[in-house]
């Protein structure tokens, strides 16, 4: 059963203001075809929370662009100040959603000398808290796009395998087979994120292949089958096409690449292959 590839933007926290998206989108609109080879690939765009809507109404119902938010809370509504729950971005048109970006991570126990970038990019996501915010995407109909990967540490130390392992298996807790079967998830090392460092397409598949085996030992070799795992860190369009041409990649998440229009549609093309 061939799994059909999905290219996915990170815009991260850029592009927020309706002025930006608006002009990326009218770009990306441009630069994309809506009509060959549609059928093939799947696109989306993660697009910070205060241009969803914008995003939503220059896609316009007829682009084969898909909405995504960047993160999800758990709770459906309350006194969570700040958050924003999985039915509210269903409501604003959202189809996608990241889960567990490396960004969003936590690494708790790890002493931090200042209030420096290590901190303002870890926000606690822990496996279990993960956990919930899939449960809650579910629930509200949107598809998660769980992000796992090891630290440039823990590869050192020889634990990437065990590391990812541990958080494909952390994240699905409760998660049916008919569930995980329509999950995405993303590989990506987190040392390679925004580093310009990439994974050899080799590791990236064989990594992608223990996601994979993981899926077939929790659940069954249909659901691992069905599963699709993207990779993402440093993607673009000149390592694109060697990337998404192995069995386990089935398409990228593209943070810096996504922001400029000509760059993602050109991964976009290199995933018709
Ligand atoms: P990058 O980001 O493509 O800029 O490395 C990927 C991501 O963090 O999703």
């Amino acid at each position: 059963m061939a799994r059909k590839p999905l290219i996915a933007g990170n815009w991260k926290m850029n592009k927020g203001t309706v002025a930006e998206a608006e002009s990326l989108v009218s770009d990306l609109l441009k630069a994309l075809p809506q009509t060959d080879g549609v059928a093939a690939v799947d696109i989306a765009i993660c697009v910070p929370f205060t241009v969803l809507h914008t995003v939503n109404a220059a896609l316009g119902g007829a682009s084969r662009i898909a909405l995504g938010a960047q993160d999800v809370f758990w709770k459906s509504a309350g006194a969570y100040t700040g958050r924003i729950s999985a039915p509210f971005l269903a409501d604003a048109g959202v189809t996608y959603v990241l889960v567990g970006h490396s960004e969003t991570r936590g690494r708790f126990g790890v002493p931090e000398p200042d209030f420096n970038e290590a901190i303002l990019r870890h926000f606690g996501d822990t496996d279990a808290v993960v956990n919930r915010k899939i449960h809650a995407a579910l629930d509200a109909g949107l598809i998660p796009v769980v992000c796992v990967g090891e630290t440039l540490t823990e590869r050192e130390s020889g634990s990437a395998e065990a590391v990812v392992r541990l958080q494909v298996e952390e994240s699905l807790t409760r998660v049916s087979a008919e569930q995980v079967a329509g999950l995405v998830f993303a590989y990506e090392p987190v040392w390679a994120i925004g580093t310009g460092k990439t994974c050899s397409g080799e590791e990236a598949d064989r990594i992608c292949g223990v996601i994979r085996s993981t899926i077939h030992a929790l659940y069954s070799p249909e659901v691992a089958e069905a599963v699709r795992i993207q990779y993402g860190g440093s993607m673009k369009p000149d390592n694109a096409a060697d990337l998404l041409s192995y069995p386990n990649i089935d398409g990228g998440l593209i943070g810096g690449a996504s922001l400029k229009a000509a760059d993602f549609a050109a991964i976009v093309a290199a995933a018709h292959h």
